[in-house]
């Protein structure tokens, strides 16, 4: 969202700069542009020139006396350096690294200076806080959460895309009459808001209105304010591994309680999808996330965990299912799959034979085929490849069978 504000209207961003100098008395601004959003920097740079140009950047602005320019700075993609004080080393030329706070960047900043840290989208309201007034801003939104916020809606959702909505509209809101509802025939299970730190809110919980507190107290962010959407074919655990893995792999890698305990709570999710997990292994689990929340030193191992915290504290039957039934309802974790081929229906094509990487699948043309379970390593192409007309392949997953029916097409005429 950030990105897109660059690109389609940089100048509010400029503008919102500008003001916010006026007001603390800076001279130098910086804009960090992640190096992989190139159209962004260069909207940004030709709407820089442009102010220069009438006067609105650099000495003396419109002869008022004051001096105030702005540099891009470009991000090498480190989510770390999201984090201010991370942010401010790499502007500084150092290794984007946060530092304990205090002192906090409004004392002791870039280079020193007292620094004021803000995000695209703040700074992009603030022109129009004062063109219409604060009361007017204020008027939108619910009380303590004022204005508009945008929101990237992706998932498992009919309609995806950036959308900007007023604070306080309920999350069912935004999911339903602006996403679509969900995708024909499925059912949607959860949001993930506030990007890989965020954590995940339940469908039951969709009446929540979308404000800092209400997410937060959910024990979720609003973070980046991406909204994902998933449905029933989406598994927690595996989604609480994947936003870990995105998290675990930025760690800046300074303080042991991210470094070590998110590393050691990954060890732990993979047991869980692989079905080797015991119910130990759950409590550890959920004593660690607790660990590298308290213990770590910036906001990225801080708020690492939630989306294991999250679906732990709302889908925990699931992690359970996985450790005590060998079950993955949403047929996602590999190892939980079983495929067997159905005697009655296989007639012996050879598709999911000829795709079979690992000579699992024992059968003689025109014959039943049948799968070596000690070979088979769950890697789910013979289930892709049958023909959807005969569906002969069965998944199961601990109590849970998947019989696909056979789709039988019409005859032409
Ligand atoms: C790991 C991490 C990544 C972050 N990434 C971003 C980011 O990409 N963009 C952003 O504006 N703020 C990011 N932040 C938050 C900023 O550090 C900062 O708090 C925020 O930009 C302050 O602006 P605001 O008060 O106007 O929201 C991140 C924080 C952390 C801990």
């Amino acid at each position: 969202m950030d990105r897109s504000i660059l690109e389609g209207n940089p100048h509010l961003v400029i503008e919102g700069m500008v003001i916010a100098a006026i007001a603390i008395g800076a001279t130098e601004g910086f804009i960090f542009v992640r190096t992989e959003y190139p159209l962004a920097r260069k909207h940004t740079e030709v709407a820089l020139q442009h102010a220069r140009n009438h006067g609105l950047l650099g000495k003396n602005i419109l002869a008022s006396g004051i001096d105030f320019d702005i540099e891009i700075v470009r991000g090498a993609g480190a989510y770390v350096c999201g984090e201010e004080t991370a942010l401010i080393a790499s502007i500084e030329g150092r290794r984007g690294m946060p530092r304990p706070r205090p002192p906090y960047p409004v004392e002791k900043g870039l280079w020193g200076r007292p620094t004021c840290i803000n995000n695209v989208e703040t700074l992009a309201n603030v022109p129009i806080i004062i063109e219409q007034g604060s009361e007017a801003y204020a008027a939108i939104g619910v009380e303590g959460n004022s204005g508009t916020k945008i929101f990237s809606l992706v998932g498992k959702i009919r309609n995806t895309g950036l959308v900007e909505v007023p604070l306080g509209i309920p999350i069912r809101k935004v999911v339903y009459d602006i996403g679509g509802g969900p995708l024909e025939g499925q059912k949607i299970k959860a949001v993930q808001t506030g990007g890989p730190s965020g954590g995940c809110i339940p469908e039951e919980l969709f009446d929540l209105p979308v404000t800092f507190d209400s997410l937060t107290e959910a024990g979720s962010i609003m973070g980046s304010g991406g909204m994902i959407v998933i449905d029933e074919e989406t598994c927690v655990v595996d989604l609480a591994k994947y936003f870990l893995t995105f998290t675990q792999e930025e760690s800046c890698g300074q303080c042991p309680p991210c470094r070590v305990g998110s590393r050691a709570m990954l060890v732990l999710l993979d047991r869980i999808t692989e079905g080797t997990a015991t119910m130990a292994d759950l409590d550890k689990l959920e004593q660690l996330a607790g660990t590298v929340r308290e213990a770590s030193l910036c906001g990225l191992g801080k708020n690492a965990p939630n989306p294991v915290i999250t679906t732990l504290r709302y889908f925990r039957e699931e992690y359970v299912e996985h450790i005590e039934k060998k079950q993955c309802r949403a047929f996602t974790c590999k190892q939980l799959i079983t495929y067997t081929i159905d005697e009655e229906r296989c007639n012996g094509c050879g598709a999911c034979f000829r795709v079979c990487n690992d000579d699992a699948i024992i059968g003689e043309p025109k014959q039943l085929h049948v799968i070596d379970q000690d070979r088979c390593v769950h890697c789910g192409n013979c289930f892709v490849v049958c023909p959807p007309s005969l569906a002969a392949v069965v998944r199961t997953s601990g109590e849970l069978t998947r019989y696909e029916e056979p789709v039988v097409k019409a005859k032409k005429g």
